[in-house]
């Protein structure tokens, strides 16, 4: 018999968004004419912009000609793609990157995680508390870690504590660490971090030597001028900081699949012998021979994302789930549950009330609303007491959310 990967057998429970998909269908199945609103996982409701939808059609139709055909491409990327993103979403920032340091890929989820094949297990790593569960997890699933506690925090993981005290925005550590999780605008809290913040994480991480996993898969929600959009808009950060970046959210990309990483050829790691080595060759091993690349079409679409018509288009889009997410937030404090985020990033968190646990609001809210969000105790024990709600769904079902909330919570 084949031996497992024990390390698996760690993990706490399912992970969250099936746990809740089995919690819905149990509901569902006790009551099959409630119709349950779903504003749980952050997917996407809005179809594809019209400009992206067209240039996807052009790249299945390259593929039924001779002359146009293509099978495999770069496993970076196509160079149309890297330059325009390049254009687009740094250089306008006054961000210099080079073609080599982006590498297109399907997903920020899959990149979150697989980053880790670059790393030796070695390496103390820190999270958020609460946390995009893909960065707690995978970490479990190397075998960087030992044992969860009875609170839920795992044995060698580092977590920074992120609550309203806080406003959600993690203290330094004291002590030294290897690799830093990031993600701003934050899932799930919504909060944002300006760019003295983050200047504050760089330049820890220049003096430790250690390595910022910057997740920017949100930064599509960012109203404010002057908050930050990507890591490298601070100084130093193209020395310490690896960056995620996702046309899920901002493009309506969740089941086209399409992200990119950023790795900087300016960032190194160690080898055992102490003597430096290039991340970006190590992405780029690892890349072409674990991946083949984002599928032609998809990449086309990706492209489209950033023309004239595509990039109004789809900040329609973005307008539409903010202003779900300003009738949430103020549906919410109609009936005084204290909220935060909604502003510039797509998720609502708010306090439980009275004190409730996240799960009971979660039942409390799926059995008395119809309505489904996600419980804050999932994304780790300091989201104990809070719960988040997505500003992804359709207008109408937002509306009728926020009335039954007004009906049942007031
Ligand atoms: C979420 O709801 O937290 C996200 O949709 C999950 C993801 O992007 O993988």
């Amino acid at each position: 018999m084949a031996q497992i990967n024990d390390h698996y057998l760690k993990l706490k429970s399912g992970y969250l968004f099936p746990e809740i998909g089995r919690r819905i269908k149990f509901f569902s199945d006790a009551n099959p004419t409630a119709k349950v609103i779903r504003l749980g996982i952050g997917d996407v409701t809005r179809p594809l912009a019209p400009a992206v939808i067209a240039a996807f059609h052009r790249g299945v139709d390259d593929l039924t000609r001779v002359n146009s055909f293509r099978g495999y491409g770069p496993e970076q990327g196509y160079d149309w793609l890297i330059d325009t993103v390049i254009a687009n979403c740094f250089q306008s920032r006054g961000v210099q990157l080079k073609p080599s340091e982006i590498f297109i890929s399907d997903g920020s989820k899959c990149d979150c995680a697989n980053i880790l094949d670059i790393f030796a297990l070695g390496n103390k790593v820190a999270v958020g508390d609460p946390v995009y569960p893909v960065y707690n997890d995978t970490n479990v699933m190397v075998g960087r870690t030992g044992a969860a506690d009875s609170q839920g925090y795992y044995d060698g993981i580092r977590y920074l504590t992120c609550t309203a005290e806080n406003n959600f925005i993690p203290a330094i550590p004291t002590e030294k660490v290897d690799l830093i999780y990031l993600c701003f605008p934050n899932n799930p809290t919504g909060a944002v971090a300006s760019k003295e913040q983050l200047q504050k994480w760089v330049d820890y991480a220049l003096a430790h030597e250690a390595i910022i996993l910057f997740d920017a898969a949100y930064e599509a929600f960012i109203t404010g001028p002057e908050i930050p959009h990507s890591i490298y808009e601070i100084p130093g950060a193209g020395k310490c900081a690896i960056e995620f970046r996702s046309f899920s959210k901002s493009a309506g990309f969740t089941g086209v699949r399409c992200a990119l990483t950023v790795v900087p050829e300016a960032l190194s790691g160690k080898n055992a012998q102490g003597e430096p080595v290039a991340l970006n060759a190590l992405w780029n091993r690892r890349q072409t021979t674990k991946f083949n690349g984002v599928s032609y079409p998809v990449q086309r679409a990706a492209e489209a994302v950033y023309s004239p018509e595509g990039q109004q288009q789809n900040q329609e889009i973005v307008r539409y789930y903010l202003e779900n997410a300003r009738l949430i937030r103020e549906g919410l404090e109609a009936v005084a549950v204290s909220c935060y985020g909604g502003v510039n990033a797509p998720y609502i968190w708010l306090k439980t009330p009275g004190g409730m646990s996240s799960w009971g609001f979660f039942d409390k809210l799926l059995n008395e609303c119809h309505l489904v969000g996600t419980p804050g105790s999932g994304f780790g024990p300091s989201g104990e007491g809070y719960f988040r709600l997505s500003a992804f769904g359709q207008r109408e079902d937002v509306e009728e959310a926020m009335s039954r909330i007004k009906k049942n919570l007031a």
